[in-house]
């Protein structure tokens, strides 16, 4: 049979309906998604820097189920996920989780942290999704906002309710796209860290953005 001949799919009717995403915020549930996610996203993100066996290794250890659950039932930490496939069409669906960013209490033993600092430890979003819309949660396009800055966003304003005053990250020195990323989000370099990777030492900046002035 053709493709032009075959049935359109009655679950999933349109293909652009799902290359949009939505937002929400993670639950308990979300360990397993965010874990698969999580594991898919790094790989993507950075096989290129690292010897194959350091970051399998690597991402065995962080990306987990536990690890997930752990920040899920963390009263200071907070994941958002962008989903795709939830909000037109299938509203019963949880969505597949094709990004997410995670806040918690910082994890930058290097680094003079302050009690109202909260770090954003994890920002990743599937490259094919980079360029989708973002629908609001009547499902309408949201103008001239993309995925990476939704989460960003949602990030920001969970920091503040969470009452901090600065958010920290560290990024590879190597990872030039995202920190053009943070730049443009306010971020500024504070300091570096050293990152282990399996048997890589990495050479981590560390970026802040104050939550009162900007
Ligand atoms: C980090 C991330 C969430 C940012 O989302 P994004 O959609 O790529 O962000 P944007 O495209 O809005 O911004 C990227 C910026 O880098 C620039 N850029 C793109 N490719 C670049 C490259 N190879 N080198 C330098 N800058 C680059 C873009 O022009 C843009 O800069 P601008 O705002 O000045 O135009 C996303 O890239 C991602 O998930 N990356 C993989 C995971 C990752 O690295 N996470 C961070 C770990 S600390």
């Amino acid at each position: 049979m053709s493709s032009a001949s075959a049935p359109l799919s009655a679950k999933h009717p349109a293909t652009d309906v799902l290359e949009t995403v939505t937002l929400r915020r993670a639950t308990a549930e979300d360990a397993v998604a965010l874990a698969l996610t999580g594991a898919a996203t790094f790989l993507e993100a950075f096989t290129w820097m690292l010897p194959g066996a350091d970051i399998l290794a690597h991402t065995q250890k962080q990306h987990t189920v536990e690890v997930y659950a752990h920040y899920l039932a963390e009263p200071s930490s907070r994941v958002t996920v962008a989903v795709t496939g939830s909000a037109v069409g299938f509203p019963e669906e949880p969505g597949s989780v094709v990004g997410y960013v995670l806040l918690c209490t910082p994890e930058l033993p290097s680094f003079e942290v302050q009690p109202t600092d909260v770090e954003l430890k994890r920002i990743y979003l599937f490259s094919r999704f980079r360029f989708a819309p973002v629908l609001d949660r009547s499902g309408n396009p949201i103008p001239d906002l993309r995925p990476a800055q939704a989460l960003m966003d949602a990030a920001v304003a969970d920091a503040r309710a969470l009452g901090a005053r600065r958010l920290l990250l560290g990024t590879h020195a190597g990872n030039s796209r995202a920190i053009a990323f943070y730049r443009r989000n306010g971020f500024r370099e504070a300091g570096t860290r050293v990152f282990q990777v399996g048997s890589q030492q990495c050479c981590d900046l560390i970026f802040a953005r104050s939550l009162v002035s900007f």
